[in-house]
């Protein structure tokens, strides 16, 4: 697709990942809105979008008329969420009313406002559960470990449904831990990443819990470029992918990784899991995205030292803007 002159709406487009693509986007010359309801707890920053030509409304999917938002869109990446896994545990009714509710108003409002559209749906691996079998495709049941898992999963089946009885085009991509610039760092609440960066920046020393577990953590710009490649691939439509990253990598590896990079000598110390976290923890997980790869010719061409390393270098004069 040439993305000139198109009309994108992307939820979620002031947190991390959807203010990369929106910025990507804008680049290529689409006209972006960015829809955020700057959730406590989530990335939303009114810097991720600052000097750009992305239109910024700020607003709840669950209570703004999302219609006029809709109206001309010819794509939906559809990132907002609630994101915190213990946020979900601690009030699974708010978490349900954003990721499942508040999805189905959406639907509602774009099948009126914009019955054409394509939906590019951000889901996430997390509803796997605790796999046994590395790597991970789709075929791999549902077994979600946690109540922001439940409800992630339903909001990606009522827009697959959408496909399924209305024939909308709608993707689902199932993504694994992501990082880059943009990211929240003020705290883990994000991603374990994001504290251990803030950390570094700043020289302290940070936890791991657990250390063992592998993870194949996507640069950012390889995530945006699987969501334009979503978008514009009908191949995709009707589908869900899982989208994975770099090779697998365990999370003590990781440390040693961004120490390095940072230039700090070995400053973490690795502990058990806090008991609450345990109980929700997934262990190890690496995904099979053959699938997305063979559909739409993605690979993820960042390699981990080189994101990171981008990752640090980029937070190293923005850090207060951050915190
Ligand atoms: N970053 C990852 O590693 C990762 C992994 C798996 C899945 N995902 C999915 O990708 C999407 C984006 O995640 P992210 O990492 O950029 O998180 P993020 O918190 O940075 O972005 C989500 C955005 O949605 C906004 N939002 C939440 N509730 C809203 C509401 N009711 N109304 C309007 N806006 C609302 C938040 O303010 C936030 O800016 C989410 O759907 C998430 O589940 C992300």
């Amino acid at each position: 697709m040439n993305w000139s002159g198109q009309r994108v709406l992307v939820t979620g487009g002031a947190g991390f990942l959807g203010s990369n693509l929106s910025l990507a986007l804008a680049a290529r010359g689409a006209r972006v809105t960015a829809l955020d309801g700057f959730l406590f707890g989530g990335g939303a920053n009114p810097k991720n979008l600052e000097g750009s030509d992305v239109e910024l409304v700020r607003g709840d999917i669950r209570e703004i008329d999302l219609r006029p938002l809709c109206e001309g869109a010819s794509v939906i990446f559809n990132l907002a969420a609630q994101t915190s896994h213990m946020g979900g545990q601690n009030d699974p009714l708010a978490d349900i009313a954003v990721n499942a509710v508040a999805q189905v108003r959406l639907i509602q409002a774009a099948r009126e406002a914009a019955p054409d559209a394509v939906v590019v749906h951000a889901s996430t691996r997390q509803f796997y559960g605790r796999v046994v079998k590395l790597p991970v495709d789709e075929n791999q049941p549902v077994a979600p470990p946690d109540a922001n898992g439940v409800s992630k999963f339903a909001g990606e089946q009522y827009w697959l449904l959408e496909h399924r009885v209305r024939q909308r085009p709608v993707v689902s991509l199932r993504l694994t831990n992501c990082y880059g610039p943009r990211l929240r760092i003020r705290d883990a609440r994000q991603t374990f990443l994001g504290i251990w960066i803030r950390s570094v920046l700043e020289n302290r020393p940070f936890e791991v819990w657990g250390g063992e577990q592998l993870r194949d953590l996507t640069y950012v710009d390889d995530m945006t470029d699987a969501f334009l490649r979503a978008a514009v691939t009908p191949e995709c439509h009707g589908r869900i992918f899982n989208i994975g990253g770099a090779p697998p990598a365990s999370l003590r590896a990781l440390a040693d990784l961004v120490v390095r990079v940072a230039g700090q000598p070995a400053r973490y110390t690795v502990r058990e899991f806090p008991a609450e976290r345990a109980q929700i923890d997934i262990g190890s997980y690496h995904a099979d995205d053959s699938a997305f790869r063979a559909a739409t010719g993605w690979a993820a061409a960042v390699s981990l030292e080189d994101g990171i390393r981008k990752t640090i270098d980029w937070y190293r004069s923005r850090l207060a803007d951050y915190l």
